[in-house]
């Protein structure tokens, strides 16, 4: 890692309550038999926050998992994905909410939504905690976004720099010295 700090960029209230009013947008939008799948290993926190949402707010999930890798251990996308693990339950004829921790150039996110949709769910909508402007390399779009953020690097709530940071319970700018 290059020397750095990190600056708050939205504390863990802002975070929550932002989580809160996603699981109450996405209740009001969306059928409450959901299948959930969390893309790792980035949104595993905001996955468990926002299914902890969902049981406030009436939707009853089921969860599955898939990870997939798009970055090296840098800052820096390397451009490509590949599947780490995939999900073992069946989607199709489900509605399937795919859940990321950020969406920046979006082709993790088109990579595992047409993964998904060769599998014939009925509906296939995304989730993401962050949404990062000016690198959009797929075009994909997610359906719920908690908040839109500056170009910086951002760790905390389960994003990471070299794999670290994860625990942070707010979001944090990484600042290169
Ligand atoms: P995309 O495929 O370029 O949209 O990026 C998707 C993945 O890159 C995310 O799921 C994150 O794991 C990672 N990523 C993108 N931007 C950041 C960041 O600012 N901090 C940490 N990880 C990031
Ligand atoms: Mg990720």
């Amino acid at each position: 890692m290059k020397p750095h700090h990190i600056e708050t960029l939205l504390s863990s209230e802002q975070v929550s309550t932002r989580i809160s009013m996603m699981a109450n947008e996405i209740t009001k939008q969306l059928p409450q038999d959901l299948m959930v799948i969390a893309l790792l290993r980035g949104s595993f926190v905001f996955t468990a926050d926002l299914i902890r949402a969902f049981y406030a707010s009436g939707t009853k999930p089921q969860v599955d998992f898939m990870t997939l890798d798009s970055y090296g251990s840098d800052t820096t996308s390397k451009g490509s994905v590949t599947i780490i693990r995939d999900i073992t339950e069946n989607v199709e004829g489900r509605d399937v909410l795919l859940v990321d921790d950020i969406l920046e150039s979006g082709r993790t996110l088109s990579f595992a939504k047409k993964l998904i949709e060769e599998r014939h769910p009925r509906s296939v909508n995304i989730a993401v905690m962050l949404e990062k402007p000016g690198h959009r390399k797929a075009e994909i779009d997610a359906d719920f976004v908690g908040f839109k953020i500056p170009d910086k690097f951002v760790v905390g709530m389960g994003l990471d720099y070299a794999n670290y940071y994860r625990e942070l319970p707010y979001i944090g700018a990484v600042e290169f010295e």
